[in-house]
């Protein structure tokens, strides 16, 4: 691409930054190799779809498109807050979880600042703190587990904000509940610790922190999670954010007035309402990752135990062949150069039937 001659006035830093690669979508895929059929495991959505009371909710609503969503999101907030037993200004609505990671980088990251996230973990933490020209300061995982000691050592005066995945993207592990309340007893008060928690509803460990409970006591801890993956509304982009509501008044003043539809608001709070929808989600994940499990050992492929919907496969050397092949037979998964693990690959967890097939195309591509 020719320099544009804006490209200096955005900065060398914003410059540097690789644009977020989202996993191909379906239509891309189909025409680019004349296929019909696609399966996606590519971006950790539930292959079950949404609530079918949240597809009821859109329809009855979508003739009062014309009206401007509730910019305080009043309804799905009192609802979030009684399912979380928080208040309601304890809680911030985002297009998608994402979005609350941008605000959170612009609001309180500056020039100079520094992050901590681990690496390899979610890429936009990174971008979030390019965009604010601060620096990423990366703790590399430790036999593929976030290491908060770590973490906790990289700080120095100038760091502002740690983000912490859990489960962490693209491991699928977890950091215990003894690890995070060593680490947040020991995190100066002026750092907000990050806890994303995106995948927070497959997990299976008991020992899963209970990070809700953390922050009544501590203003500098931000919980977030999304509608995107069990609840099936990935599309739409919703999360939300749970801290101290002090935290969530100086992240409300940088967000745009109407950042969450309309449409993601009414089937966000029906989805609330269909427990049943969530526990099939979860448990089609709970004994599908034991397929993945048991067909990874007959194979000899090496993978990290997973409490996300996703699974990290090594499949060595030929990574990038393996995913191109698994392409052309129609089922995408996530190749892992960008997160510097190019013998990798990360494979959402679908239905018994995708799986099969991901199973059965894996094992022809590595034995021809
Ligand atoms: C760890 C993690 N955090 C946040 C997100 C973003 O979720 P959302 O769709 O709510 O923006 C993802 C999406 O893949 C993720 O893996």
């Amino acid at each position: 691409m020719k320099e544009c001659i804006f490209s200096k006035v955005a900065g060398s830093q914003i410059m540097s930054i690789k644009p977020y690669k989202p996993g191909r979508s379906l239509e891309e895929v189909k025409r680019e190799f004349g296929l019909k059929r696609i399966i996606k495991l590519a971006s950790n959505e539930n292959p079950l779809g949404p609530s079918a009371k949240a597809i009821q909710a859109i329809r009855d609503c979508t003739s009062q498109i014309y009206f401007y969503p509730d910019g305080a999101g009043q309804k799905l907030r009192g609802a979030l807050s009684r399912k979380l037993s928080m208040d309601c200004e304890n809680i911030i609505l985002g297009n998608g979880s994402d979005e609350i990671l941008s605000i959170i980088a612009r609001v309180l990251l500056h020039q100079g600042d520094e992050a901590i996230m681990a690496t390899p973990s979610f890429l936009m933490y990174e971008i979030g703190a390019n965009l604010s020209q601060a620096k990423i300061v990366s703790v590399p995982l430790n036999n593929f587990r976030i290491d908060l000691d770590k973490m906790l050592g990289a700080v120095t005066p100038k760091t502002r904000v740690v983000f912490v995945a859990n489960p962490n993207n693209p491991t699928g592990t977890i950091v215990k509940n003894e690890e995070v309340e060593t680490f947040v007893g020991q995190l100066p008060e002026g750092i907000l610790a990050v806890f994303d928690e995106a995948y927070y509803e497959y997990v299976e460990a008991e020992d899963f922190p209970q990070t809700l409970d953390l922050i009544r006591n501590r203003p500098n801890i931000i919980v977030l999670r999304t509608f995107s993956k069990i609840y099936g509304l990935a599309g739409l982009r919703i999360g939300y954010g749970v801290a101290a509501r002090e935290i969530v008044d100086i992240l409300n003043r940088a967000r745009s007035p109407f950042n969450v539809n309309f449409l993601a608001q009414v089937a966000a709070l029906a989805s609330l309402t269909d427990e049943e929808q969530v526990r099939r989600s979860r448990q089609l994940v709970r004994e599908e990752k034991r397929f993945f499990y048991s067909h990874l050992r007959r194979l000899g492929l090496f993978f990290v135990p997973t409490e996300a919907n996703f699974i990290l496969i090594e499949v060595g050397k030929k990574a990038k062949q393996v995913e191109h092949r698994l392409l052309e037979k129609g089922v995408i998964v996530r190749g892992m150069q960008a997160y510097d693990l190019p013998e990798f690959m990360r494979v959402t967890i679908g239905t018994r039937e995708q799986n099969e097939e991901f199973m059965r195309e894996l094992e022809t591509t590595l034995s021809s």
